[in-house]
């Protein structure tokens, strides 16, 4: 097959090297901020201030944090492929790396919107470090509280459409560093064309992958880069490193 396009979806994994906490493992954030207390709809309506200050947080510490190895390794995948990123992480920390076609699931918290029936999205000022953080009564134009442009559950994924339609052309499909129990984002696995090369990279043994794919038992740092090498300096490779089923890099 030629290689044409790419498609990466990544997920928490990738940005852990970078400093940035998963969600699941066990030092994840929702083992120490439960989800229905800071990501949820109804918290924001019940407790916008403690629902701003966890993302202040968070909006902090991906300003600090720098793209490691896997973000660089993703973005040079552009010198040869037609390349799509499709991120449910909230940092830009593809982006900074060089990729220029991301697509965010879950929003991105360099962001604010505001809470207009119609909301409007603002870049925030990251040189300014007093519109860093968000506070109760910081309003838009039209009058309504502004918060972080970050998808909690219980609202619409408005990226999907777009995120399935890519699936659907990618000849390669690699999938970083997510436990795939978040939905809809985690349905995009089952959208892989049959003859596509489908690879997961995630030290996670156990993870539940579709049977067409190949999973790269790997932190990212390492099996991102490893795979990428492989693509822009012996692609022919890949049809034999897929039929492997499954491979151990520690
Ligand atoms: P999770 O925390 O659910 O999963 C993180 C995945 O990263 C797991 O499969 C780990 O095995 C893997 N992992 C850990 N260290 C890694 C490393 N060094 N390299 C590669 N992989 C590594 O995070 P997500 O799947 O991204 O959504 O979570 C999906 C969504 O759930 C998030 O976007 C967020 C969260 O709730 C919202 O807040 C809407």
């Amino acid at each position: 097959m030629r290689i044409r396009y790419i498609v990466v979806f990544t997920g928490a994994g990738v940005s852990r090297e970078s400093g940035l906490p998963t969600f699941r493992d066990v030092d994840g954030l929702w083992i120490k901020y439960p989800i229905e207390e800071v990501a949820t709809i109804d918290a924001l309506v019940r407790n916008t201030e403690k629902v701003l200050e966890f993302y202040n947080i968070r909006r902090r510490k991906i300003l600090e944090a720098k793209p490691n190895a896997a973000h660089y390794a993703i973005a040079s995948l552009e010198k040869k492929y037609n390349t799509v990123v499709i991120t449910q992480n909230i940092d830009n920390l593809h982006e900074r790396a060089g990729s220029t076609k991301v697509i965010h699931l879950h929003g991105l918290i360099t962001q604010n919107k505001c809470m207009c029936p119609t909301p409007h999205y603002y870049d925030i000022d990251i040189t300014d470090d007093r519109t860093i953080d968000l506070r109760l009564g910081d309003k838009c134009e039209g009058g309504s509280q502004l918060r972080h442009n970050v998808v909690l559950f219980g609202e619409a994924v408005e990226n999907m459409e777009i995120a399935y339609s890519e699936v659907q052309k990618a000849d390669i499909f690699i999938v970083v560093g997510t436990s795939l129990k978040v939905y809809p984002a985690a349905n995009l696995v089952y959208y892989t064309r049959p003859d596509a090369y489908c690879f997961c990279i995630d030290p996670d043994e156990s993870l539940n992958l579709p049977a067409n794919f190949c999973h790269i038992k790997s932190r990212a740092v390492k099996g991102v880069p490893w795979i990428v090498n492989f693509l822009l300096e012996n692609p022919q490779e890949i049809s034999s490193i897929m039929k492997e089923g499954k491979i151990v890099l520690e």
